[in-house]
């Protein structure tokens, strides 16, 4: 049998602490790319996996979703904690959303989300969007010189955006913003709401109290958002179960909302750390688009998911068992130099952008259209009216293998 490619580089991918060290962390997935791009993992309280990290095997394992499934380890989580939710996920009493399935359920239930993220509904959207971006910077004039942007501005604009296409009430947002920081900062001291697995279970029993009850009173009282027509959705003639129901506002409340506020935030920190860039795009407004794309493409909000081989197979040569797990570092791919130019680079005109941070696939973000446009109706609200902005102390990111960014960005600025 071919020995295993064990590089001890790509062990950082399974270190939430790794994450916030960025220029560690890129220098070790550089060299992953260049001597090990599929490297065996076996870091203590995970199961072993395979590291993934050039650009072009993550997007053919995402083609072949028939060979590498999202079930049964959809993403990197401590092996206790995966088999505690996996037995709740048999149960019938646990999460079961559409990153936990594949063809065809996935397909069916993707289906209902799926008009609510559509071009059209977003044009209906933008209005709103716009608004609130100039509510939000608007605030900033108020507060101003200096505030913590993340905690102030870049948590609570698409929280807000999220909970409003899911009609749920103003005065429930502060508790859905808590619930879903415990969720995602399950990996840092400051955000979980204790260390163990049964403290991340009391936030899922949390969301699902408060779903459960959003269920019963949608089914009795249709409404015209996005929660009726998950509420009242039927597969097969037959209604949502309450976990999949439940499952369905989770991944939507939750993907919907640190994905794009870490995105924002690590936007503005990129547009800080590179004035000239700044510069270019208040002299271009017309290069938002791809301002936008690079910002997403730098931050990567969602660090990785996981796919799992159903029969044995080989990435870039290297044998892979039926059954093993591979970790995709969407990370890595977005500054794969096979794909991007001077990949460590921020350039607001960067054309083309083929970055990964949205994933690739069946899987492919649902909600990619309205993060676009959420950072663009933020930034072109934002951009044209500074007048000056700098650091006001070191910003922070947070401790995760999933999903986040920055959890403090202190800032000092004047605004037009
Ligand atoms: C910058 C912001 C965002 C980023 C970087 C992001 C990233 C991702 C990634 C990487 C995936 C998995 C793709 C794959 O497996 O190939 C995903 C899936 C998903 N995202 Fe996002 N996302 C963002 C914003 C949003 C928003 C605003 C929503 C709104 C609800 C959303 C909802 C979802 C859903 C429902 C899925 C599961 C799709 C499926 O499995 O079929 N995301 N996202």
């Amino acid at each position: 049998m071919t020995p295993r490619i064990m590089d001890k580089a790509a062990r950082v991918l399974a270190s939430p602490l790794g994450y916030t060290d960025e220029q560690r962390m890129h220098e070790s997935l550089a060299h992953l790319r260049a001597h090990a791009p599929v490297s065996w993992v076996e870091a203590e309280g995970y199961r072993p996996f395979w590291a993934i990290t050039k650009h072009a095997d993550i997007m053919d394992i995402e083609r072949q979703n028939d060979l590498f499934t999202n079930d049964p380890r959809p993403l990197l989580a401590i092996a206790e904690a995966d088999d505690v939710l996996r037995a709740q996920m048999e149960a019938g009493i646990g999460l079961r959303t559409l990153i936990h399935m594949d063809d065809p359920l996935h397909r069916d239930m993707r289906k209902i989300g799926a008009d609510w993220f559509r071009p059209k509904a977003m044009r209906a959207l933008k209005t709103r969007c716009d608004e609130l971006a100039k509510i939000y910077v608007d605030k900033m004039l108020e507060r101003g010189p200096e505030l913590d942007f993340v905690q102030e501005i870049a948590v609570n604009f698409p929280l807000y955006i999220i909970l409003s296409l899911l009609g749920l009430p103003e005065s429930d947002f502060p508790r859905m913003l808590k619930l879903t920081q415990e969720m995602f900062g399950g990996d840092d001291e400051e955000f979980q709401r204790g260390g163990k697995t049964d403290d991340m279970l009391a936030v899922l029993l949390d969301f699902f109290n408060y779903f459960n009850a959003l269920t019963a009173s949608r089914r009795e009282h249709p409404t015209e958002d996005l929660s009726s027509a998950i509420a009242n959705a039927t597969i097969n003639g037959e209604p949502l179960s309450d976990m999949d129901t439940a499952s369905y506002y989770v991944i939507v409340a939750s993907a919907g909302h640190d994905t794009t506020s870490a995105g924002i935030a690590g936007g503005l920190l990129e547009l800080i750390r590179n004035p000239g860039e700044l510069q270019r795009l208040q002299n271009d407004p017309s290069l938002m688009g791809t301002a936008v794309e690079e910002m997403i493409r730098c931050i990567v909000p969602v660090k990785e998911f996981m796919r799992t081989a159903q029969a044995d197979t080989e990435v870039r040569g290297v044998p892979i068992a039926e059954g093993e797990a591979v970790l995709l570092s969407y990370v890595s791919a977005n500054r794969d130099e096979e794909v991007f130019a001077d990949p460590m680079r921020f350039d607001v005109g960067r054309d083309p952008n083929k970055h990964l941070s949205f994933g690739y696939g069946v899987h492919f973000c649902l909600g990619a259209a309205l993060a676009r446009m959420e950072m663009n109706s933020f930034f072109t609200e934002l951009v044209p009216r500074i007048k000056s902005i700098e650091l006001a102390g070191e910003p922070e990111l947070m401790a995760t293998t999933f999903v986040g960014g920055l959890k403090r960005l202190p800032i000092r600025y004047s605004l037009k």
